[in-house]
């Protein structure tokens, strides 16, 4: 592993370097993963930093020297676009005595002021300058001065990701089989442009960041977790969206996907049959008939398609470490400490629609995220509670594990296996520990 040297001296501080494999064996991790402060901030610099992180939508920054605050791990960073368009991400942490230099979530500018002492430094980072430089001795070199950078940023299709790490692999070979159903998500706008709406949704839970990484591909929950949402659903008619869930869902046509260096998938579509069933299978919705009616008379050649994408696109896509696709929705994890963690989740727009399908699309994000995220929320923080009884030490994740019949395997090494199979689970630590233990890819 290759990196920075600030990087390399925080590594010295690990703990428990190389005995990693005690705490996360084949069907269970310790608790102390999701308890232990001296863990996650091991993993703030080795996780949230030593591999590809999610950092924001090129949509949140249209136009040259935009720039959007965010964090890799718990570093403060700004992503910048320099006058070229091109993207940059640097560490939000004034070179003279540590103040965060950009204080606005989003805007444009050429370069910024630091608020306490007035340092200021171009978007990409070199120091411009610093007030009444006679107070400072013939070293006193700018050239050395200029914000840190993420030396690595890189978008695939949009979605802006960076790293410190220089022996990681392409963004593009890291998302690796992950690729082919960010595609299809995508894709779902005929012209390929996704948008990422102004405001979020966030919300804080009390629980290790963690506990949201093992409910993105858990399709073990949806039946007992969501019951309310599910009733719900069933008094509107027998098929509607994620009902599927309550029907022992293993002997479904659903299935999970694992699909190496942590990412997994859950598809429901499966369970939809034809041009239009998506959208006929919804939960109810504010103006739904009226807005059908309106989109058969004016595309009727086009109807089905323009419904089915005003509707979810039926897969959660786990983006190890911090980036979950459910429904339309792009999730972000951000840890804020060992039993803290706040989720964003950013609506989007698609192009190549007619506006009323994009409208569609916000009612149909309204309903997740405010009917459903509430109970995984409360979920997360209820096994935090758990946790502190420290005379038990273990969280399974051995659904699935060794089941004649289940697991198949493609000629890419994707595994496909029933829904409640914890295998998502498995296949995110596996990568968590090569991380944690340093070793290269
Ligand atoms: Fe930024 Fe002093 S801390 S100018
Ligand atoms: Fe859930």
């Amino acid at each position: 592993m290759v990196v920075s040297p600030e990087i390399s001296r925080y590594n010295a501080e690990a703990t428990r370097e190389g005995a990693w494999e005690a705490y996360v064996q084949a069907d269970r991790v310790h608790r102390t993963l999701y308890t232990d402060e001296q863990v996650f901030n091991e993993e703030m610099v080795k996780v949230f930093g030593h591999t590809w992180v999610y950092l924001a939508h090129e949509s949140q920054l249209p136009e040259p020297n935009s720039f959007l605050s965010t964090k890799l791990g718990l570093r403060p960073i700004v992503v910048t676009r320099d006058r070229h368009g091109d993207l940059h991400a640097v560490f939000n942490r004034c070179a003279h005595r540590a103040a965060t230099v950009c204080r606005e979530e989003v805007g444009v500018a050429k370069s910024f002021q630091c608020p306490y002492h007035g340092w200021t430094f171009k978007n990409t980072g070199e120091l411009v300058g610093a007030p009444w430089p006679q107070g400072y001795g013939a070293d006193f070199d700018k050239s050395k001065l200029g914000l840190g950078k993420v030396t690595r940023v890189q978008s695939y299709r949009g979605f802006i990701f960076g790293t410190l790490s220089e022996s990681a692999p392409s963004l593009p070979d890291y998302l690796g089989e992950a690729k082919p159903w960010l595609d299809y998500w995508i894709d779902r706008a005929p012209n390929g442009e996704v948008i990422v709406r102004s405001a979020a949704h966030r919300m804080g839970y009390r629980g290790n960041w963690k506990l949201a990484f093992d409910n993105g591909g858990d399709g073990y929950h949806p039946s007992f977790s969501h019951r309310s949402l599910l009733e719900m659903a069933s008094r509107m008619g027998d098929s509607k969206d994620m009902s599927y869930f309550g029907k022992t869902p293993d002997d479904g046509p659903m299935k999970v996907y694992s699909l190496g260096n942590g990412h997994s998938v859950i598809d429901q579509r499966p369970n939809f049959e034809g041009p239009g069933s998506i959208w006929a299978n919804q939960r109810p919705q504010p103006g739904r008939e009226k807005f059908e009616e309106l989109i058969r008379s004016k595309y009727p050649e086009d109807a089905d398609r323009l419904l089915d994408v005003s509707a979810g696109a039926q897969i959660n896509l786990s983006i190890f470490p911090n980036l979950l696709l459910i429904g339309n929705q792009i999730q972000v994890i951000e840890p804020l400490g060992v039993e803290r963690t706040q989720l964003t989740w950013n609506a989007t727009s698609i192009g190549g629609v007619p506006e009323e399908v994009n409208t569609m699309r916000m009612r149909t994000q309204e309903d997740f995220p405010a009917f459903g995220e509430p109970d995984d929320q409360a979920n997360f923080e209820e096994v935090q509670r758990g946790l502190a009884v420290s005379e038990e030490e273990w969280i399974l994740m051995n659904r699935g594990l060794n089941v004649d019949g289940w697991q198949t395997m493609d000629e890419n090494g994707v595994i496909v296996t029933a829904v409640t199979d914890e295998i998502h689970m498995r296949g995110y630590y596996e990568e968590w520990l090569r991380l944690m233990n340093g070793e290269a890819k």
